[in-house]
């Protein structure tokens, strides 16, 4: 048995689990006191800078996938896990790292005959020049022997490398419990031709991971809609759209018979109550201002009608400000279903709820 199977050995001996943790830039020290406030004592070392951590945390890993697909964090966007721990010193020059690891990985059975994901992330001053997914092809050459089908969605296991200037860590886990099924949690959608905004990327994202069907929504207002990504995407799924904002929207979503567009601060717009069974908003404004407002159109929404809103952080203490808003909202009759920063969130998080 050599060294980098003895301390394999032994870290799954521990009761605690190693693991690589990952948030949107600036947001890995609020995934952090996340992971703190769930198990306790946190030990951590910053692999990217505000980004990706290192992480020990004081249960066996079973119990920490138990309780984050539980109690869902909102900043910690994946987390893997760290079975290998490779010191690139100690390899033979002689040896590409891959070889090591690959003779590893080549003896787990549970890696035999199924669909694999191979995921790899490596740090600005590693040392290899091939890129992400040059690393990738690399590694599944050495893994050829598994006879498994190579994935990138839908597998059955994945094995997620992240390479530094001095380290190799891997790790072997079952994609959902990674949080996401993308590497590094980073969803990336192709921009359409004629794509309205970026924004429109925000409403795929919350689709996906808050596993919500438009399709079954009849009716639908977009309050601070301009230019109309969000409107735009209501509007292929089948939806009747109101769509509020002073601004002005895309002249494509001029004279589209299911939309509507009122062209109003929305304090000072009303609607009919039980109009919509949909009300999103996304008008980068006060979360407080914004939570009030919505609060002040929710007459209009359906009992059972869902709410997507992006609540912006503007402080420095993100933590209390959504737990503010979420209980401003849940005093206002809404259940949150999820609240997260999804990838395409920039310094703000999607509220998921719904009106009882
Ligand atoms: C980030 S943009 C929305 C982008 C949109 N979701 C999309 O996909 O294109 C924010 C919008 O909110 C609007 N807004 C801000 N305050 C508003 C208010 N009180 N009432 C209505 N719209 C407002 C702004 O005019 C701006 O167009």
């Amino acid at each position: 048995m050599n060294d980098q199977e003895n301390n394999t050995q032994e870290q799954e001996q521990q009761s605690d689990s190693r693991w690589i943790g990952t948030a949107n830039h600036g947001f890995a020290p609020y995934a952090q006191e996340e992971l703190k406030r769930a198990f306790g004592a946190v030990k951590s070392s910053v692999l990217v800078a505000s980004e990706v951590l290192l992480l020990t945390l004081p249960v066996a890993s079973e119990q920490v996938v138990q309780r984050l697909l539980a109690e869902p964090p909102m900043f910690l966007r994946h987390i893997q896990p760290v079975h290998y721990d490779l010191v690139l010193d100690q390899i033979d020059a002689a040896q590409h790292p891959f070889d090591v690891l690959a003779d590893l990985l080549l003896k787990r059975d549970e890696l035999k005959g199924i669909r694999l994901a191979v995921h790899i992330r490596k740090t600005a001053d590693a040392t290899p020049e091939e890129n992400a997914s040059e690393l990738r092809l690399l590694l599944e050459q050495r893994l050829m022997g598994l006879q498994s089908d190579f994935a990138v969605q839908d597998a059955d296991k994945v094995v997620s490398v992240f390479w530094t200037a001095e380290r190799l860590y891997a790790g072997i886990s079952v994609p959902t419990d990674n949080l996401s099924d993308w590497n590094g949690g980073a969803v990336r959608f192709q921009r359409e031709e004629g794509q309205i905004s970026r924004a429109k990327f925000k409403l795929l994202e919350a689709e996906r991971v808050f596993g919500i069907d438009f399709t079954a929504f009849r009716s639908a207002v977009d309050v601070g809609a301009a230019p109309g990504g969000w409107t735009s995407f209501l509007l292929d799924k089948g939806l009747q759209v109101t769509a509020v904002d002073p601004a002005k929207m895309d002249p494509s979503l001029q004279n589209i018979p299911n939309l509507k567009v009122v062209k109003k601060n929305a304090a000072d717009v009303k609607f009919k109550p039980n109009e919509f069974d949909l009300l999103v908003c996304d008008m980068s404004w006060s979360p407080k201002l914004t939570a009030k407002l919505v609060i002040g159109m929710l007459d209009a929404v359906v009992p059972g009608g869902t709410v997507i809103v992006t609540v912006k952080l503007m402080n420095k203490k993100p933590l209390a400000l959504i737990k503010e808003v979420i209980s401003t909202f849940e005093e206002a009759r809404m259940q949150v279903q999820r609240a997260k920063q999804l990838f395409h969130n920039r310094d703000e998080i999607t509220l998921y709820m719904v009106k009882y």
